[in-house]
């Protein structure tokens, strides 16, 4: 199961929230996140992360998120599946597909083929798009930042961006209505974690008495 939605939505609380409840089912959870989830990943994210990356553009980004998660999935994924644990990760190939892809303009079909090399079938039962109005998700992500640390341009060009992010997350969970499902990420974290495990229940069944 998969996270995903933009910054300031409030995927990492949902994951734990998801991960306890379904630990007080019985259920055996491994909670990760991308970039990382495993050492070799964790230190390609501090690549990523610390900028040095950006400069090679867009795809080189791709194949380095890419890179990483190759690794998480061959060290940490499959094993966790193999033993019948269930795997809820924050971030994941949507994540690729919507910075890389769509803010970076990577053609559909190369990024796809990157895809189908990188996950080589390991697509996720499901994932939660958490969708909320560019404006609340800025606003959230503002107050995490030091005060006057944001000028009216980056301001402007942060709307733009997450108005952009927003309408890649829908156009992926329009095109796969199987595996994901929309929440709305602007309510309330108790309401929101609410429906998260209505839709968790309804579309993966856990034991009878789940
Ligand atoms: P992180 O601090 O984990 O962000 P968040 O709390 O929003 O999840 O940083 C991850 C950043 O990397 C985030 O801005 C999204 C980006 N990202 C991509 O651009 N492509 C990817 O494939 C992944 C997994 C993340």
């Amino acid at each position: 199961m998969t996270l995903e939605g933009g910054e300031g939505a409030g995927k990492s609380t949902l994951a734990r929230v998801l991960a306890q409840r379904l630990a007080k089912q019985g259920v055996k959870v491994e909670l990760t996140r991308e970039p990382g989830g495993s050492p070799r990943a964790e230190a390609i994210r501090e690549t990523i992360l610390s900028g040095a990356v950006k400069p090679h553009g867009p795809f080189v980004e791709a194949l380095m998120f890419s890179a990483a998660r190759i690794d998480h999935i061959d060290r940490l994924i499959r094993p966790a599946l193999a033993r019948g644990d269930w795997v809820i990760c924050d971030r994941f190939i949507d994540s690729t597909r919507a910075y890389q892809g769509v803010l970076g303009n990577i053609d559909k079909g190369l990024l796809a083929e990157l895809e189908r090399v990188t996950i080589d079938g390991l697509v996720p039962d499901l994932t939660f798009i958490l969708d909320l109005p560019p404006e609340i998700g800025l606003a959230r992500a503002a107050r995490r930042r030091a005060p006057g640390e944001v000028s009216d341009r980056f301001e402007s060009e942060a709307l733009a961006f997450h108005r952009t992010l927003r309408q890649a997350y829908l156009a992926i969970a329009a095109d796969e209505p199987g595996r994901c499902v929309i929440l709305d990420a602007a309510q309330p974290p108790e309401a929101l974690a609410d429906d998260a495990w209505g839709a968790l229940r309804q579309r993966l069944p856990m034991t009878e008495s789940a």
